[in-house]
């Protein structure tokens, strides 16, 4: 009687045991992006928040300094080939210097690369949050975020994104050679062209 119980006991201290093991080795389960206000993120969150402002404002700076150099040098049609070169090595280069990954997205692409990666998928929908800056916190815990900032067109950027009688010379037909699916013309200044994403992961 007394073995029977003994030996029950030690069956089901295996079975937790076990199932403690399989647990710890199943996959973690992403259970995708969640909003997260600024009240709610802890101090970890809010020090990842800050690079990835830090990295948004460093590639938004090289992208307009580039960009009014190139304009000024050449006019805009040549300078869409420099933003086409430059503006994803710019990306690669700010996330890697801030360790962070960034880009920019559009409802309405330029370049169809510049989609919103499957990474950000889960959870995020673009324009959830109308022209609000939306910071999101990895579902699976762990403390990563990502932060979703509206692009807002100003007047410099008629040239290339603006209505057919607004765009600088030659640049029409630079659109159509390079980007023939562009669907980034006819906005106004102050229309929300698109965002910049930045992921900040757990253990970064
Ligand atoms: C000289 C022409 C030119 C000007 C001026 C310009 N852009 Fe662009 N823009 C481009 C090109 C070319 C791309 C595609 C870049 C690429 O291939 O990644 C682009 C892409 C973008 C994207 C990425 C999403 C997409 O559609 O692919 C955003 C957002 C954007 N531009 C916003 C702006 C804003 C805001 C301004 C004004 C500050 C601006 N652009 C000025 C040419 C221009």
């Amino acid at each position: 009687m007394k073995s029977a119980i003994i030996g029950i006991l030690v069956g089901i201290l295996a079975a937790l045991f076990a199932i403690q093991i399989l647990g710890r080795q199943a996959p973690a389960i992403r259970t995708g992006w969640v909003p997260v206000t600024q009240l709610e993120m802890d101090t970890t969150q809010r020090a990842r928040f800050e690079r990835a402002e830090e990295a948004r404002g460093a590639m938004f700076g090289s992208l307009l300094a580039e960009l009014t150099s190139a304009i000024q040098e050449d006019g805009p049609a040549h300078a869409i080939g420099v933003c086409a070169e430059r503006a994803p090595i710019i990306a690669l280069e700010t996330g890697v210097s801030h360790g962070v990954r960034i880009g920019r997205t559009s409802a309405q692409l330029r370049n169809p690369k510049n989609e919103i990666p499957d990474l950000l998928k889960e959870g995020i929908e673009l324009g959830i949050s109308g022209n609000e800056q939306t910071v999101f916190e990895d579902g699976d815990g762990d403390g990563g975020i990502a932060v979703l900032t509206p692009i807002v067109l100003m007047d410099q950027c008629v040239q290339c994104h603006g209505g057919e009688d607004q765009l600088g010379e030659g640049v029409a037909e630079a659109l159509r050679e390079r980007y023939p699916e562009d669907r980034a013309t006819g906005y106004q200044p102050g229309d929300l062209r698109g965002w910049f994403w930045v992921v900040v992961e757990g253990d970064g």
